[in-house]
């Protein structure tokens, strides 16, 4: 395993609709742990292969328990099947570091996809688990949090502080 580079704003890769998996071989595997790994080493809630420049449709997600191990998810080849309810939210992202945006995601999603053992998911999610599914299969189609911002007064510049309970997606 090994921390990967995280790609910023302009890199064009986080502007392309990534590929589907076909196959989950040993670098699918490999890709996997290693965007765990660097997932966790930014401290962020959700990855993208995209982020680390793979243009795949697979997606990572660690939502933070207090004293209690992350839940962890790993969808390959994810799809949103509904969509309901609408919440403002603040969002950032790691591949836009320095900025956090208010915009607008739903309350619950359903979402589909394949398992690493290759099994069909289905996830039903609210919350913090919701937006950042969206957040990441927004990802994997080149679109940024920053697209749906309503105007551009909506976004902040902010510090990084370690206690910030802002997180990145
Ligand atoms: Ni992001």
């Amino acid at each position: 395993m090994a921390v990967k580079p995280i790609r910023t704003v302009p890199d064009p890769i986080l502007r392309q609709k990534a590929k589907r998996v076909k196959t989950i071989d040993n670098s699918i595997q490999k890709l996997i742990a290693d965007m765990r790994e660097t997932l966790m080493s930014a401290n962020g809630v959700g990855l993208a292969a995209p982020q680390v420049g793979v243009s795949l449709r697979v997606i990572v997600i660690s939502i933070p328990h207090q004293d209690q191990k992350n839940d962890e998810y790993c969808l390959i080849n994810p799809e949103i099947v509904r969509r309901t309810g609408e919440r403002a939210v603040r969002e950032g992202c790691l591949s836009i570091p320095g900025y956090i945006g208010e915009i607008k995601r739903s309350e619950q999603v359903r979402v589909k996809g394949i398992d690493t053992a290759g099994k069909e998911l289905k996830l039903r999610a609210e919350g913090l688990l919701a937006e950042a599914l969206e957040h990441e299969i927004d990802h994997i189609n080149g679109v940024l949090y920053v697209d749906h911002l309503e105007s551009q007064d909506k976004l902040q510049k902010v510090e990084p502080e370690p206690e910030s309970k802002d997180v990145s997606i």
